[in-house]
């Protein structure tokens, strides 16, 4: 089957065992005196087609890598398309007094087609191997990201990571969506995940989904591409100031400047964004990706370097705890975001001394709706039940809350503000007992403190029912609505809230939906994600694509309005591809339906709030997943379960009436 190769100037002998050979492309497929880049293994070759004589040269021009196959064939030379260097087609020779040249490859002509020897293709570890790997040992096993210009030595990187099974990567369509998927990530399991982007677009388009960990106390790591040092400062090609560019944005950032302590500033980056709570970015100029990695691989290990924290509430602060908690009639527990992970501590509390227990919005679903001193949320997205038990309460005591005024915590009602953040306690207002602490550790010293006097209050419990007997009226109430245009939302969330597995994971989005959905939608034991204190619109889809990579088996849904998951709407193709069952309830208005109603309680017109939608069902179908179309209250159920029970991305697109929500 060897032979000798027919190509003009340089015979080689087939027969090469140090060479590769790769079908490169069909034969006649290049016309005459054309050139065409084409690849062998992970070589990429110019292909040259010089008056019937095929040749092969190396497709990285010498002055500065430009593409030779893009370029063209004059006067019997390939000539570059940057900047015209010249080199034969044959031996790769700049013409004479240039030192210049590029390698040439041996070439056969097959019966199957042309084929091209290359060395086999052996890898040398890199500087990015290395801590890719010093991220996968910390735990940091989930990234998304976009490949591109200026971050393709790190890519191939965690490529290498991904095929040993060290880490999953998801390529998404925008960085932004990248950067949220991170963050809901990290909001739903407590664990860091990466974003990954290029240098100036790329790193910059991840600058909203930081902001979200970063005000929402999350950690996340950012890894970005940059320009080559050797380039940077006078403000060259896709160059953006990273270092000033994220600095407001992160705990901690560096940029990676050589391989010396390139794996620490890895392990301090993981380490900056668990301990501090937020995000951490490493900067790598391109040519730093691409440096041989460091003999011997640094050591830097976990272990030794996270200290686990538990902070304890000071004695007499407790005391003066006790005191109030003793002294109250009606005392109530408001729960945080703060105190996500901490349920079952803050029922034994409420419990032991019979509090009605209200959440903010970020903590919606921190205690089921149904459990008997359950009050459902506070403030704008809230219920009558919980600001009624709140409004009247003589004393709060709260965990995890940032006072947002979003929710509207009574400030002239007594409170013990419990709190890790020593910045939180007390922030706005003084309190009468900021109590330093973690929220299980203090609840645990509470409880066994002798002093805690048990409570029965019957009349309380009684009273939790009757309001929500007198607010579950109301629901029906507003369910029975007949809407001009669209369906209402309380028909929605009740039919939602029948159906959504107990345990779901339900990422929520910004505007009209959300509000309703806080109001209307009575948790089991379902987790709620959402952009709390940044509040960005498109959080919702990308969102639940981080929480479906969290790998839990929960079902996850996402619900946002037509103008939130239009910021993202190209990330459906991104959970086609991965294969992810979300189910998205998108309530469809045909307008910004929140600002609507803003500009009209300011008495101003409504302006540029109209959207000019796709049909969302429809959309999803030609993504490769499933979708329907809601238009009447008798459908919506059947949608839901149709929705819900699917196995490919899943739109249940409902037409909902702006005035009513
Ligand atoms: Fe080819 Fe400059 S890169 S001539």
């Amino acid at each position: 089957m060897f032979g000798l190769a027919q190509c003009r100037g340089l015979t080689f002998r087939m027969a090469n065992n140090t060479k590769q050979w790769h079908r490169v492309a069909d034969l006649n497929s290049l016309p005459d005196n054309r050139v065409r880049t084409v690849t062998a293994g992970t070589q990429q070759i110019c292909l040259v087609n010089h008056e019937g004589a095929l040749t092969a040269l190396d497709n990285r021009c010498a002055h500065q890598g430009g593409p030779l196959g893009e370029g063209q064939l004059e006067d019997g030379w390939v000539i570059c398309p940057w900047h015209a260097y010249q080199y034969d087609p044959v031996t790769g020779k700049a013409p004479e007094g240039f030192e210049d040249r590029v390698d040439p490859y041996p070439i056969e002509i097959r019966q199957n087609g042309i084929f091209v020897g290359v060395e086999p293709a052996t890898h040398q570890a890199t500087l990015a191997d290395q801590v890719v790997t010093v991220m996968t040992d910390w735990g940091v096993n989930v990234v998304f990201g976009m490949v591109g210009h200026s971050n393709l030595g790190l890519a191939d990187a965690m490529r290498r990571a991904e095929s040993d099974g060290r880490l999953r990567y998801y390529g998404i369509r925008h960085e932004g969506a990248a950067a949220f998927a991170a963050s809901a990530y990290a909001k739903l399991t407590g664990k860091t995940a990466a974003c990954f982007a290029i240098a100036g677009p790329g790193a910059t388009n991840m600058i909203t989904g930081m902001w979200d960990a970063n005000v929402d106390n999350v950690p996340l790591l950012a890894l970005v591409g940059q320009v080559n040092t050797q380039i940077m400062g006078p403000g060259t090609f896709q160059e953006v100031d990273l270092h000033s560019a994220l600095k407001p944005v992160t705990r901690w950032q560096q940029v990676v400047l050589g391989s010396q302590n390139a794996s620490d500033l890895m392990a301090l980056a993981i380490k900056h964004a668990e301990v501090e709570h937020g995000p951490t970015a490493l900067i790598f100029p391109d040519e730093m990706q691409h440096l041989p990695a460091r003999e011997p691989q640094p050591e830097t290990p976990r272990v030794g370097r996270v200290p686990l924290v538990t902070i304890a509430p000071p004695k007499d602060e407790l005391q003066r705890a006790l005191e109030l908690l003793n002294a109250a009639k009606r005392p109530t527990i408001v729960c945080g975001q703060g105190a996500a992970g901490f349920k079952d501590d803050v029922l034994r509390f409420a419990e032991k001394i019979t509090a009605p227990v209200v959440t903010t919005f970020k903590a919606k679903g921190l205690v089921p709706d149904s459990h008997p001193l359950a009050c459902g949320v506070l403030g704008r997205s809230g219920i009558p039940v919980a600001s009624t038990m709140m409004g009247t309460a003589d004393l709060l005591i709260t965990f995890g809350t940032s006072f947002s005024v979003h929710t509207g915590i009574a400030e002239y009602i007594p409170t013990i503000q419990v709190d890790r953040d020593r910045m939180t306690l007390g922030k706005f207002h003084p309190v009468e007992v900021p109590l330093w602490g973690d929220i299980g550790v203090t609840i645990e010293q509470l409880l066994a403190d002798e002093h805690l006097a048990p409570q029965a209050r019957p009349r309380l419990r009684e009273e939790i029912s009757t309001r929500w007997g007198k607010w579950r009226k109301e629901k029906e109430r507003r369910r029975a609505e007949q809407p001009t245009t669209g369906l209402n939302s309380a028909s929605i969330f009740e039919a939602l809230g029948n159906l959504a597995p107990a345990d779901a994971i339900i990422a929520v989005d910004v505007g009209n939906n959300t509000y309703s959905f806080g109001r209307y939608f009575e948790c089991k034991e379902q987790t709620i994600l959402m952009s709390g204190y940044l509040g960005s619109i498109g959080f919702g889809f990308p969102a639940a694509m981080g929480a479906w990579s969290a790998g839990t088996g929960r079902k996850v849904i996402a619900v946002a309005g037509d103008g939130g998951f239009g910021q993202y709407l190209a990330e459906f193709t991104t959970a086609v591809r991965y294969s992810m069952p979300i189910t998205l309830v998108l309530l469809n208005n045909s307008q910004l339906g929140k600002i609507s109603k803003e500009f009209e309680a300011d008495h101003m017109e409504v302006w540029q709030t109209d959207l000019t939608n796709p049909d969302f069902a429809a959309y999803a179908k030609l993504c490769g997943g499933d979708g329907i179309r809601v238009t009447a209250p008798e459908q919506i159920e059947d949608a839901l379960k149709k929705g819900l029970n699917s196995d490919k991305p899943f739109i249940v697109e409902i037409l909902t009436d702006p005035l009513l929500i």
